[in-house]
């Protein structure tokens, strides 16, 4: 894979289901009685690692492609499994899934790649271990590979010290096995799929500000889910419309959860063209169409309140702040430093390797626009986001850039490479 400039960009597209959406959507559909039919399901590499950890569960799902059948067999329907579950590179499948394996008569070990076998999950035993699940991390770093021994659970109210999708939805999918109410506050709303989908199953589970709660042993119902574009990938195409030139780029169905629209909040903050059309609701979701044209962008600070709606995106509006005028603050952001990878220092590594001004901190980075950039031999620490970002920094920046491995867009994004060429002119 080779990336040049010189081009502009011009049509619509519809980006693929949303990530979060499809890991939920199995998980919630497996501990279902019924019937669960998806529709715009995510083929992206971690949404198949969930598909096939509750396979080994014991749970038939058929994937027919454009739609995916999941034979629920209710909340006690799972069995273990006789061999250890691969979660691949899915931080999501690892921790929810861990939510509800807390809650079985019997123990599950996960592992996955060498990227999860770094990732904190220390964050999940935690609460669930208070919940009276116990955690075995068998390198005793509190990664992956662990072995979770289920049982029965307490609720708790769990003070979550981040805020994290990942933490909060793991803890309530354990309260729905727990002898009693579970709460989960968090310091920042994060992403809310798990309360907003978990209650169009039937579960008994209310919000208030940050807090969600939830009552255990519902009858939770099949249902059918369409899937909403994922604005996570939405947001390459938001970037490359609003810094390439003469371009201009209409993306279909995208998800625009006020939890998750952080990257239109950003975008609109650096003066970016983009307009919201066509507003509805699926399947619970917000969704609209974005349109997008060239922009003179300028930078912008960005932190606080706003951070864990965009928190996958940083990595390419820090591109997105490389093509603006004048500077670029991202506070608050520490997160970024326990994702696929390191975000913050493979982000500056990138960055600077093209010749960009970039100066990272503890808890985000600095970036000095405007300094035009050259092409690059990317690192991609088998982080599907920052391949995509450089991937929108090469078709902009002079000469070629080139990839270890641009097959780590699979993750999120497989048709990635060739979307971008559908829009080319
Ligand atoms: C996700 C939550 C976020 C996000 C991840 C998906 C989810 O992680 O970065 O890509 O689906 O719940 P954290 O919970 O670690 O913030």
């Amino acid at each position: 894979m080779e990336i040049t400039n010189n081009y502009t960009f011009h049509g619509e597209l519809s980006v693929p289901g949303d990530k979060s959406i499809s890991h939920r959507s199995i998980m919630f559909g497996a501990i279902a009685d019924g019937l669960t039919e998806v529709t715009n399901f995510l083929q992206g590499a971690d949404c198949l690692s969930t598909i096939s950890c509750f396979r080994n569960l014991g749970i038939e799902i058929e994937n027919n492609r454009d739609k995916i059948l999941i034979h629920g067999k209710g909340l006690h329907g799972l069995h273990a499994s006789d061999h250890t579950l691969d979660v691949g590179n899915s931080g999501t499948t690892t921790r929810l899934i861990s939510g509800i394996l807390a809650g079985q008569p019997f123990q599950t070990t996960l592992n996955g790649d060498a990227s999860i076998q770094k990732r904190p999950m220390k964050r999940i035993f935690t609460p669930l271990s208070a919940m009276g699940a116990r955690f075995e991390s068998l390198n005793a770093n509190d990664c992956a590979p662990f072995t979770i021994y289920g049982g029965q659970l307490h609720g708790i109210h769990y003070d979550s010290p981040v805020s994290s999708a990942q933490v909060k939805s793991a803890v309530l999918l354990a309260g729905l096995y727990a002898d009693g109410r579970t709460s989960v506050t968090e310091p920042v709303l994060s992403r809310n799929h798990t309360e907003l989908m978990l209650s169009g199953f039937g579960a008994k589970i209310t919000s208030s500000g940050t807090t969600a709660s939830i009552e255990p042993e519902p009858n939770l119902n099949g249902q059918q889910i369409q899937v909403p574009g994922d604005i996570s990938s939405a947001a390459y195409f938001i970037a490359l419309g609003l810094i390439t030139p003469n371009s201009e780029i209409l993306i279909k169905n995208v998800g625009v959860n006020p939890t998750r629209d952080g990257i239109i909040q950003a975008a609109l903050a650096m003066g970016g063209n983009l307009t919201l059309l066509n507003q509805r609701t699926v399947s619970g979701e917000p969704v609209a169409d974005i349109l997008v044209k060239s922009s003179s962008l300028h930078g912008a600070s960005i932190g606080g309140d706003l951070i864990p709606t965009l928190i996958d995106e940083l990595p390419v509006i820090a591109v997105m702040a490389a093509f603006a005028n004048g500077t670029t603050t991202i506070t608050d952001a520490q997160e970024l430093r326990v994702k696929e990878s390191d975000r913050i220092a493979v982000v500056t590594e990138n960055l600077s390797a093209m010749g960009g001004n970039i100066t990272p901190t503890e808890d985000g980075m600095i970036i000095q626009g405007g300094v035009p950039l050259h092409g690059a031999y990317i690192h991609t620490y088998l982080d599907h986001r920052i391949a995509m970002s450089f991937a929108i920094a090469g078709l902009n920046a002079d000469g070629n850039t080139t990839f270890d491995d641009p097959n780590v867009v699979t993750i999120s994004y497989p048709s990635f490479f060739e979307d971008i060429e559908k829009l080319t002119r």
